[in-house]
């Protein structure tokens, strides 16, 4: 479908998501698009700046920022410049809104955008809520009436991670987006559903028939689903001393992942169909109690160590990070889906900064054979069926099966049969932000989190967060930068008579 024409006004226009991020990634878009002169971007922003300021600002953030075999050459940083607009204002000033809403008017009648509106809040989740009252008061969620040729005009709203900090205050900003917008209007964004990999798990098990019948607990062992980062938290201490691992990553993106691979057919591929799958999934994992909590998870930080063959420091002296920090950096879990499918099967996570290597992974292990054939001393490298989802980098799938080594003996030894991204499709991976806001423009929301998904996900989360402030500061483990996470992780899965598999 070709894109409608629209404006889309950036809140938080001057941080860092948008500078490093977002800006690029519609620069892109615009030079992709098949009309790019129907599409404007309004940075709605405190910063005294005019047109001009603005548009120099955008333009160094491109050339630091863009992908270097995506970098615009001078005519196409000329022309993505003439697409920035900005209007001046504080979020708290109602007033500001108002000027919005006329500076919109003009646009579409010099700029031919037609009416349509894409607000994105690319803004600290504590000013969510005043944005979006401002927003209803001035009256900007309300599409305006259809042209003359009864062609409608519509209002999107995108919202960034984090959304919201716990429960409460998810359910407090889904309360008042609600007020203000519809739900089909509403876009929560979470970059892993972006992701081509991530996407590919609906085909991979609903577009093949061979592994469906095997996708339950009488033939799946455990799963295991890890995201590491080699890298520390950057310069991002101020956001990240109030998430740690849990918020970051698992609340989110790993919650989607594992939906994903968790969920039933859905009826149709449909946003609401997929979607009500996935939270079905959700809630299907119980919160935990206290006692779980104490012997499913474990919290670790880092602590001064080698990455990469260089030095780097532990979490607690990072700039902004307070010298007697509790902030988990590392969060390994063991999690159960309770329903007909999953029953007993567990789901065992970890995602931590500054792991040996950059590596977002799902792993199915799958249950060994009824009665083995050969002895023990002919099986000694033989490893369960495992699938492993390459999710980033190196994005692929494999499957390890047992062989016979040629020869004499009846030895065995596991194999792997493969499938790269790279060699099966010859094409650079779309981005995941561009493949997101295109579809917002467009407006399908399969990709998209829904406000019963994100309460679910949060409800899970909560009941783990609580049990640690109980837990106290002594249950977050140390690990040296450039490992695996600290000891106890390794105990939480070898106690079951299992192992952590680590990403090459
Ligand atoms: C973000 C987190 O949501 O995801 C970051 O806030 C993390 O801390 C990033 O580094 C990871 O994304 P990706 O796409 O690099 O795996």
């Amino acid at each position: 479908r070709t894109p409608d024409p629209c404006v889309i006004v950036l809140f938080g226009a001057t941080g860092d998501l948008a500078q490093r991020k977002i800006l690029p990634t519609l620069a892109h878009l615009i030079h992709d698009h098949p009309q790019p002169e129907k599409i404007c971007i309004v940075a709605f922003a405190r910063r005294p700046l005019d047109d001009d300021a603005w548009r120099s600002m955008v333009l160094t953030s491109l050339d630091k920022y863009m992908p270097a075999d995506d970098k615009l050459d001078d005519a196409g940083k000329t022309a993505f410049a003439q697409h920035l607009f900005y209007c001046q204002s504080n979020f708290d000033d109602s007033e500001g809104y108002k000027r919005l809403g006329q500076f919109l008017a003009k646009l579409d009648q010099e700029q031919g955008t037609s009416g349509n509106r894409l607000f994105y809040l690319a803004t600290p989740p504590d000013t969510d809520l005043e944005i979006i009252a401002h927003m209803g008061e001035a009256g900007l969620a309300k599409p305006m009436p259809a042209d003359a040729n009864g062609k409608q005009h519509w209002v999107r709203l995108i919202t960034e991670k984090p959304f919201g900090h716990d429960l409460e205050s998810a359910q407090k900003l889904n309360q008042e987006i609600a007020r203000v917008f519809h739900e089909g209007q509403v876009f929560r964004i979470d970059h892993y559903m972006g992701k081509e990999t991530v996407q590919n798990i609906i085909a991979f098990r609903f577009a093949n028939g061979i592994f469906e019948p095997l996708w339950n607990q009488k033939y799946i062992d455990h799963v295991q689903i890890v995201v590491a980062e080699s890298l520390g938290i950057e310069s991002r201490a101020e956001y990240y001393e109030t998430a740690g691992a849990i918020k970051d990553i698992v609340q989110n993106h790993v919650m989607q992942i594992l939906s994903l691979i968790a969920m039933e057919s859905p009826a149709e591929y449909s946003a609401d169909d997929i979607r009500d799958e996935k939270v079905k999934v959700l809630r299907a994992i119980r919160p935990l109690t206290p006692e779980q909590v104490a012997k499913q998870t474990v919290r670790g930080q880092y602590t001064a160590g080698m990455q990469d063959g260089k030095p780097v420091v532990g979490y607690k002296d990072e700039k902004g990070v307070s010298p007697t920090s509790t902030t988990e950096t590392y969060v390994a879990l063991k999690l159960f889906i309770e329903n007909w499918r999953w029953a007993d099967v567990p789901f065992y996570i970890r995602t931590g900064k500054h792991l040996p290597v950059r590596s977002t992974e799902v792993t199915i292990q799958f249950k060994r054979v009824p009665h083995q054939l050969y002895t023990p001393s002919e099986i000694t490298s033989l490893t369960p069926n495992t699938l492993i989802l390459r999710i980033q980098p190196d994005e692929g799938i494999s499957l390890k099966i047992g062989a016979k080594v040629p020869g004499a003996s009846n030895q065995l030894t596991t194999i792997d049969l493969a499938a790269s991204y790279n060699s099966a499709f010859d094409i650079e991976l779309p981005d995941a932000y561009e493949r997101l806001i295109a579809d917002c423009i467009i407006g399908d929301s399969t990709l998209f989190i829904r406000r019963d998904e994100i309460e679910c996900s949060w409800r899970i989360i909560d009941s783990i967060t609580s049990a640690w402030k109980q837990m106290g500061s002594e249950t977050v483990y140390p690990y040296a930068a450039g490992t695996w996470g600290p000891r106890e992780a390794e105990t939480l899965i070898t106690e079951d008579g299992r192992k952590w598999l680590n990403p090459a």
